[in-house]
């Protein structure tokens, strides 16, 4: 199917080893019951006030249960199966956020879709907030701004930014630029000129080369791949001090970047971010490492992951944008678990669903990937046998 359904179906969006987020387009007003049909049958029941809306079932078994999704209008059933959980205890938790675009007010291929209804906050801003909320909820240790935090580079959306993040001030948090943040406002003259230093009167600083975070279980490696006044990206500047970082610890990296990492040298999707040699090599340089790598990106705004040799590589989209969405990782002795959850605010849904009929409603199919796109396991492996 290319085009999409105005709304979107009751779906488990996302699972990760115990838990699964169950979404929906439009239902009416009145209970929606969820059971988990598990040994210890849990159940639980809201009052929906109607339209879109988020449910997530915790404490699910290992493997594959049934839940039942119960509303005014009928029953259904849906399989949901666990992630893997890795080897050895939970020690951190990463939330990661990207491309909210704060001050943008327009979305779609010809820019005609725009705010409906009386909303007091912008639909960016709503969504970006709704993400951290929820990232705190599950709780994160740590959240990293991937990116394209502003629509384009001007004073008030990093004053935007700033307001943002110290909504949050108990939250530690990582700021890296993305294209849009370096655009000059569409003035070549004025690329990377208005970015602050820091946003917020928590003086969150941007990242402009590498900054490292050492959690429990892993080394949180934040690099900026931006040039000023290009939507493309380069590890040219940042590679070296990657490389150190990852060899200069005892545990995996987690490195998050903003322009994705492109299997080939001519872009297959929109928009290009890091093309091949330069990709490819930089991922041979850190395949080659003794501590594993899950490397993460945004740009896009779409869900994808792949491998590369030993290495993970995931994008995560937009939280501004269908299906709206925040990543949260899981760190465990033995690896970490990618689950890629839609902001459930319901003024955030409410745009997000809205956003899905872009371009025709192709973008209902192409931005969220398949469910192994945005949910993952992946056991670290280290490679003692090469050298750094
Ligand atoms: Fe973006
Ligand atoms: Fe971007």
């Amino acid at each position: 199917m290319i085009f999409a359904t105005r709304h979107s179906p009751i779906t488990v969006w996302a699972v990760d080893d115990s838990s699964a987020q169950v979404t929906w387009g439009r239902l009416p007003p009145g209970p929606v019951t969820i059971t988990a049909r598990t040994p210890s049958l849990s159940t639980i029941e809201i009052h929906h006030d109607g339209g879109p809306g988020s449910i997530v079932v915790d404490n699910l078994p290992p493997g594959t249960s049934t839940i039942e999704v119960r509303r005014r209008t009928g029953v259904s059933t849906h399989r949901v199966t666990t992630l893997t959980r890795p080897p050895g205890q939970e020690l951190a938790r990463i939330a990661t956020i990207s491309d909210l675009h704060l001050g943008a007010t327009r979305w779609g291929l010809l820019k005609t879709m725009t705010e409906r209804g009386d909303h007091t906050l912008p639909h960016p801003r709503r969504c970006a907030h709704g993400a951290i909320a929820d990232a705190v909820a599950w709780g994160a240790d740590l959240l990293v701004i991937k990116g394209d935090t502003v629509h384009h580079e001007t004073e008030e959306s990093f004053r935007e930014l700033g307001d943002l993040v110290d909504e949050f001030p108990g939250l530690p948090m990582l700021l890296i630029p993305g294209n849009h943040d370096l655009d000059g406002n569409r003035n070549p003259d004025a690329c990377g000129r208005v970015i602050p230093p820091s946003v917020g009167r928590r003086r969150l600083a941007f990242t402009r080369s590498v900054d490292t975070v050492d959690l429990p279980g892993v080394r949180v490696v934040a690099a900026d791949t931006a040039k000023p006044g290009k939507g493309t990206g380069s590890t040219a500047r940042i590679a070296s001090d990657v490389l150190e970082a990852a060899t200069d610890s005892d545990r995996p990296m987690f490195l998050a970047i903003h322009q994705q990492l492109q299997p080939g040298r001519i872009p297959r999707h929109w928009p290009p971010g890091i093309a091949a040699p330069e990709s490819t090599d930089f991922l041979d340089r850190l395949d080659r490492l003794v501590n594993p790598v899950l490397v993460t990106s945004g740009h896009t705004h779409r869900n994808r992951a792949r491998h590369h040799g030993s290495v993970r590589v995931t994008e995560v989209a937009s939280t501004k944008d269908w299906p709206g969405v925040w990543a949260g990782y899981k760190v465990f002795e033995g690896g970490i678990v990618q689950t890629v959850r839609r902001v459930s605010a319901p003024d955030a849904l409410e745009w997000t669903e809205y956003s899905r009929r872009a371009v025709a409603g192709i973008w209902a199919q192409w931005s969220p990937g398949r469910l192994d796109d945005r949910c993952l396991s992946h056991a670290w492996v280290s490679q003692p046998h090469l050298v750094g």
